[in-house]
């Protein structure tokens, strides 16, 4: 029996994440997987009751866990970014959860904006989890001296900064430290060239600014270059603008990219968008030797929650990439199988994507689905 637990968060996250839950409890059932699922009521309900963001507690007994299925962070009523980073950041550094993977995948029935040929939308995302300019270390200085010292504290290393600024005339200077480690790079490009090789992919795309940010990204392209020998598979680097302007030009080039974090954060962004929207994308934060975290790509979407008006589809995907890593293969593909039946058919679609169907009639018509498989 493996043991998940289910942090429904704010927002939309309680409702489509129960979405996810019945369609995963049919999914299991079918294939005899047994799942042992336990709540956390962390976000801003349980903040704002009892002052706590995510207590050390909670971490330790989430670190028994097998997995850990998520909806949003994030409520209008609490400062931005404290449970964001207090709870999604801290637990995907705490669980070393060092690939963010994002398949970006167009669904028959889904009205896509691109035109014509370039439908052919089908790409993963390696996107690295822990690093790049997500490392959290920075400040703001006003003319004269100053100096800060930081820590940078990851499983596999720790850095210490001592940063000294002497800053001229009368100005203010905010700034932000970017960190690559070859450790770090090795990993997820490791991870994407295995990823190609499941796949039967003979290219993987790098995506960096190695041109501006020569330092952080020349390691980084060390790193693809190595992988890419160890696997025998062709890589390619291309600068995120150039990618960019790909997507929207022709997705089609594109198979399994890996791209640090930054990056990663906006081009899955664009994916979205170009799979129909935020509602439909999945994700999976990944520690392949840990405890993986899988959450849809949107946040809270505090303007339509508790309207029964949010795709719970992105949810449903990423408890099937949850079923995946967790070795269920086949009941992962039947979620995958039924989404895609309940979608070409046309008759349920949400709103985001022009339709009338309900998050929770959603749910319903992909589990009926699914039985009936
Ligand atoms: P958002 O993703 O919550 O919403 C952006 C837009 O997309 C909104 O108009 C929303 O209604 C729509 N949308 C999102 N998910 C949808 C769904 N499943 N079905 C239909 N429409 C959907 O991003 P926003 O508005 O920038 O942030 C809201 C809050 O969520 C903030 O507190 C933000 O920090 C947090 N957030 C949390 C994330 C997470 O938990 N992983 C990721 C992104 C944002
Ligand atoms: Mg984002």
């Amino acid at each position: 029996m493996q043991k998940v637990a289910v942090i429904p968060g704010d927002g939309i996250g309680p409702e489509v994440v129960s979405e996810s839950r019945k369609v995963l409890d049919v999914a299991c059932e079918r294939r005899g997987v047994s799942l042992d699922f336990e709540e956390f009521p962390l976000g801003a309900v349980h903040h704002l009751r009892t002052g706590e963001i995510l207590s050390d507690e909670t971490v330790s007994r989430l670190a028994e866990k097998d997995a850990i299925l998520l909806g949003a962070m994030g409520d209008p009523r609490v400062k931005p970014g404290v449970l964001e980073k207090g709870v999604l950041l801290r637990l995907r550094f705490h669980f070393d959860e060092y690939v963010n993977l994002r398949p970006v995948q167009l669904f028959e029935g889904v009205p896509c904006p691109l035109a014509g040929d370039h439908r052919k939308v089908d790409m993963f995302f390696v996107r690295e989890n822990t690093e790049d300019f997500y490392v959290g270390l920075g400040g703001r200085v006003r003319a004269g001296r100053s100096r800060a010292e930081f820590d940078l504290v990851r499983k596999a290393y720790e850095a210490k900064f001592d940063v000294g600024i002497d800053l001229s005339d009368e100005e203010e200077l905010a700034y932000q430290i970017g960190v690559i480690t070859r450790g770090g790079a090795d990993r997820v490009a490791d991870y994407a060239f295995r990823l190609a090789k499941e796949k039967g992919f003979d290219l993987v795309t790098s995506v960096d600014k190695a041109n501006v940010l020569t330092e952080m990204y020349g390691l980084w392209r060390e790193a693809v270059e190595r992988a890419s020998k160890r696997h025998g598979i062709a890589k390619e680097f291309l600068y995120v603008d150039a990618v960019a302007l790909h997507m929207v030009r022709n997705p089609e080039r594109f198979k399994a990219l890996v791209v640090p974090n930054l990056f990663g954060d906006i081009l899955t962004d664009l994916g979205a968008a170009l799979q129909g929207g935020l509602g439909f994308a999945p994700s999976g934060n990944i520690n392949p030797e840990g405890i993986s975290m899988f959450e849809p790509v949107h946040g809270s979407a505090p303007d339509i929650a508790g309207k029964g008006l949010a795709n719970p589809v992105g949810a449903i995907l990423s408890g099937a990439l949850m079923l995946k890593t967790l070795g269920h293969k086949d009941a992962s593909d039947d979620i995958e199988r039924a989404v895609r039946a309940v979608l070409a058919d046309g008759r349920h679609m949400t709103a985001d994507a022009g339709g009338k169907t309900s998050t929770k009639a959603m749910g319903d018509e992909v589990a009926s689905r699914l039985k009936g498989l």
